[in-house]
């Protein structure tokens, strides 16, 4: 297989389970040096050790995404260990409550999906283009969800935070349009992963209702897509939403 990230330094978070570890993996097999951040210390230790007994190039710190100050100081240190940064994968994110309408929802809940999910996105983003700004290159992935293109009932504080990752690639991509630095977004339907284990079977069951493939996807393929996607013969798409939604969004 061409190693398609040879020398490449890539910025993954959420990395210690489901999606980030599945990008991690493959975009590490595929030549990257590995950065991986994540809140739960213990699971990304542990995937962090497996990745590194495979002969990959990882190293593992742990930092709250929602956290300014913890953002900014990792980065920094990760830029001296491995040099600058040339893909970020924004994988971090929480489900929060499902199957509870809005008048249900605390006040509470909301803000912390929207620390995690929207202002989480804004930093990673904000110190990954801070350090490619240095090179003039770089590919910037940011996960979304189909919940943001249309909105799952039940879910407000995911659904609306996702929909803002959404304005968040389609904004900054035009920023940086002329420059080597492309900024895109990634919409999964129900993916396997540790995030669904909490979710609700009602909510669970509304969701693949809705997919004319009628399976839930899983990690492998999302990590195939999202390295095509950060990839450089990528290069002539930005600002855009990515579908891996099983046929639910044809748009
Ligand atoms: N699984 C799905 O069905 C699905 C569908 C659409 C979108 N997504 C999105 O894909 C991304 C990855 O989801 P997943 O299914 O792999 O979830 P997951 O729960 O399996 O993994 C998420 C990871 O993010 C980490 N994380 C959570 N809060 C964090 C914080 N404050 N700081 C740093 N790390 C934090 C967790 O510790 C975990 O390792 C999320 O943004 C999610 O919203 C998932």
């Amino acid at each position: 297989m061409t190693l398609r990230f040879s020398e490449k330094h890539a910025v993954v978070t959420g990395a210690a389970m489901g999606i980030g570890e599945a990008v991690a993996l493959r975009l590490g097999q595929e030549g990257a040096k590995l950065s991986l951040l994540d809140v739960n210390e213990t699971v990304l230790k542990g995937t962090v050790v497996k990745l590194a007994a495979m002969g990959l190039d990882v190293d593992g710190y742990s930092v709250d995404v929602s956290d300014e100050g913890q953002m900014a100081s990792v980065f920094q240190r990760i830029e001296v260990q491995k040099g600058p940064i040339g893909i970020l994968v924004h994988a971090a994110g929480i489900v929060g409550p499902t199957s509870t309408k809005i008048t249900n929802y605390s006040t509470a809940d909301f803000d912390h999906v929207y620390h995690v999910n929207l202002k989480g996105t804004f930093l990673a983003a904000k110190y990954a283009l801070l350090s490619m700004e240095k090179t003039g290159k770089g590919r910037v992935l940011l996960i979304a969800s189909i919940a943001g293109k249309e909105g799952n009932p039940g879910m407000v504080g995911y659904s609306s935070t996702k929909a803002g990752v959404i304005g968040l690639v389609k904004g900054i991509a035009k920023e940086y349009a002329t420059t080597g630095i492309t900024i895109n977004g990634l919409a999964p339907a129900v993916i396997q992963t540790p995030m669904n284990r909490e979710t609700s079977a009602e909510q669970l069951q509304y969701m693949l209702s809705k997919i004319p493939m009628q399976r839930i996807g899983n990690v492998q393929e999302v990590a195939a897509m999202t390295c095509f996607i950060v990839s450089d013969e990528n290069s002539f798409s930005t600002g855009f939403v990515f579908d891996i939604s099983g046929g639910r969004a044809t748009y």
